[in-house]
Formats: C-alpha cells, structure tokens, sequence
C-alpha cells in the first residue's frame, strides 16, 4: 500500500524538525505559517526565537504588532504575520484563549487555508485530513500518472479524493509528515532521486518515462 510504503520510508528517512516534537497547535500553526513560503533550514531559527518570545497564543495575542513584526523580520510575506496576529487575538476574545481543535474552526481564521487547517487537524489533533500542497501534488500525480493539471478547478477535486483516499485508515499524523517529507527529500521537483526511490517499480511516471513532465500545470 502507497501509504505504508511512504511511511516506512519516512521512518528511516526522517529529518528531526522541531516543530515535528510538539502536539500544541499554536506551535504546529506557527511552523505551518513559516514554511508555507520559506524552507525548513531557514525557518529553524526563525521558529525557535518566535516560541521563544512568544510561547502561548496569550503572549503573542498581547503583543505589539510592531515587534510581531520584528520577529519576522527578514522571513518576508509579512501579512503571514499580520495575519497570525489578528487571529490570535480572535482565539483570545472568540475561543477563551484555546486553539480550536476542529477544522472547521481552524479554517475560519485569518490566513488559514485549507492546507493549514488539515495540516494543524492532522498534526495537533490526529484528524483524518490529508493534506493536499506541492509535495502531495507531485507525489501522487507521478505515482499515478495523473495528467490533469493541478491549477485546474477538476484537479483539484481529483487529488484532493486521491489524497485522502491514499492516507485511507493510516495515521493523520504520521502519513502527512511522511509525505511531505517524501515530497522534500525524495520525490524532488527537479532531478527526483528514481534510481533509490522505493516506490520505483509500482510508479507509473517511472515506469513510462513521465517523470520529468508531471505534475502538469494549465500552462507551463
Ligand atoms: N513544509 C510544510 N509543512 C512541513 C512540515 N511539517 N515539515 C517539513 N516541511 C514542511
């Protein structure tokens, strides 16, 4: 099963992140944020100072955006963090100061979309959403051979039910590290590392010499 397959990969394979340690989910939210634009090595450092000076939602929901927007000074995007301070406050005054803990609730903050609230469910929560972002696009669209282009309103319905269809009965958690480590590691954009990739025989990219040209985008 792919979802097993990627999961025994991830256990030999996985990085130690250390948003990765913690099943608070103002902290997954924060690391979340972070690397929706910026890559892992550079939001290491840049995370542990920002739980650092602000290590509940309290503390940041009582900062000054000012210095919020100090903390993020040189990560960029910087309505992420405009964006992860007015939430904060809306969990302060709607929610008592707890995270919500259902995705529906996740998703109606500001700057949440759908791949962060499954991402947060999935991580904090153990929720069955599989998330669905770049890696999880290239994976499945090699892995199946899928030509539909994934800027597409059809593909994204078609990967979404194949995303979730491919965590199937796996661990919310586990599988969606795993496949976005996958995704970094070794389903690579750009020269994917095929020749050691344990899923080589059953991908149907590799196996018809697709891989260079999936995913497909409406216009590449
Ligand atoms: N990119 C987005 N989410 C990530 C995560 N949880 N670990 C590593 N890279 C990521």
């Amino acid at each position: 099963m792919l979802s097993n397959q990627i999961i025994n990969w991830y256990n030999q394979h996985k990085r130690d992140l250390p948003w990765r340690q913690t099943k608070d989910a103002y902290l997954i939210w924060i690391s979340e944020i972070m690397l929706q634009q910026t890559k892992v090595a550079s939001v290491i450092e840049y995370y542990l100072r920002f739980i650092d000076r602000f290590p509940t939602i309290g503390d940041l929901a009582m900062a000054e955006e000012q210095e919020v927007l100090k903390m993020w000074q040189g990560l960029g995007y910087y309505s992420r963090a405009r964006n992860l301070h007015t939430a904060s406050k809306t969990i302060q005054s709607q929610h008592n100061g707890v995270f919500p803990v259902n995705y529906p609730d996740i998703l109606e903050l500001k700057g949440i979309g759908t791949y962060t609230a499954a991402a947060i469910s999935a991580f904090a929560f153990n929720l069955p959403y599989a998330v669905l972002d770049g890696n999880v696009f290239r994976i499945l669209s090699r892995y199946y051979g899928v030509k539909t282009p994934i800027d597409s309103s059809v593909g994204k319905k078609i990967f979404q039910k194949l995303a979730s269809e491919t965590m199937g009965k796996a661990s919310p958690e586990i599988y969606n590290q795993a496949i976005i480590e996958f995704g970094a590691l070794q389903c690579t954009p750009k020269s994917p590392k095929c020749d050691i990739c344990p899923l080589l025989k059953s991908c149907t990219a590799s196996q018809s010499g697709l891989v260079a040209l999936l995913p497909k985008k409406t216009k590449q």
